[in-house]
């Protein structure tokens, strides 16, 4: 075959993308890069110093990939190191530690960050983002559920993984669905695919639910002044189960929240006269 010919053929097949990890310090990183691209898992913590950079090919269906790892250091003080490697990334992946409540509090200040540093041209809309839930093993010390951290991730159109860098759990099928949605993506143009970002429930379902997760107490999840007449409490209960009803909201969590404003309207009526 004519070398030219040949040659154009494989650039076609053969892609070259870069990915980051994001998250917070100590959350894991780099092992589970680590836990990927050397199949090992080291149990001493080795902060990683402004950021470590790694190549890795991958096959997607009939192409090779080139993928760039950047894995940047969660700690505050590597901020003027890494806020350089965020531009022209077509992947993140988006760490926290299922055990640390703030780990996962912080992936709102991580996209901040990264709009922050990628400027006015930025379009997180054409960014592949995957979630991973990290270090699962863990369970005893388990504070952040699964449908929590599903419901924050679907609702933004990414994905979400639960993982262990230590047992390896979740690892390969992550870094699949991640590399085979940053192919369909680049053959789609370099936009995000529509179905990647239908997620089949609505943000008013998902911020409901995070709303009444976040409650004080049965008023404030129904939504209506502490002392409400009993039509006012009837009022905002069928609303919210309208909105909720598991036979209508595929949100996660939505059959937990569905089943606490019940027992919220139940408690809230008994004490009405
Ligand atoms: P920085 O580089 O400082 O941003 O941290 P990082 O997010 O890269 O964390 P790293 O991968 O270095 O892991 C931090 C610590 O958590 C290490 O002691 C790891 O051994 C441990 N660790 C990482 N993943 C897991 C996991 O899935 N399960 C358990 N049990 N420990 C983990
Ligand atoms: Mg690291």
């Amino acid at each position: 075959m004519d070398t030219n010919v040949q040659k154009r053929r494989e650039n076609k097949k053969s892609l070259r993308v870069k990915v980051i990890s994001l998250g917070n310090a100590e959350v894991g990183k780099s092992c589970i890069i680590k836990r990927y691209c050397e199949k090992r898992f080291v149990p001493k913590y080795l902060a990683t110093i402004g950021i470590d950079y790694g190549v890795t090919k991958v096959q997607v269906r009939d192409r090779e990939i080139k993928v760039n790892i950047f894995d940047m250091a969660g700690h505050p003080f590597f901020y003027e190191v890494r806020n350089e490697f965020y531009k022209d990334s077509q992947g993140v992946i988006l760490v926290y530690d299922v055990g640390l409540r703030e780990s996962f509090d912080a992936l709102d200040s991580w996209l901040t960050e990264m709009k922050q540093e990628m400027g006015s041209q930025a379009n997180m809309e054409n960014i592949i983002f995957v979630v991973c839930a990290n270090k699962v093993d863990l369970t005893k010390r388990r504070v952040v559920d699964e449908s929590e951290g599903k419901l924050w991730a679907e609702s933004r159109g990414f994905h979400y993984f639960e993982t262990s860098a230590q047992s390896g759990e979740g690892i390969n099928e992550m870094f699949q669905a991640f590399f085979s949605s940053i192919t369909d993506m680049c053959e789609n143009g370099g936009k995000r695919p529509t179905s990647e970002v239908n997620v089949g429930f609505t943000k008013e379902q998902a911020d409901t639910i995070r709303r009444i997760r976040n409650s004080k107490d049965s008023w404030d999840m129904l939504g209506v002044k502490p002392g409400a007449t009993r039509e006012e409490v009837n009022k905002a209960y069928r609303k919210l189960a309208v909105l909720l009803h598991p036979d209508k909201c595929v949100a996660p969590g939505s059959e937990d929240a569905f089943k606490a404003v019940v027992n919220a309207r139940t408690s809230l009526l008994k004490n009405i006269k």
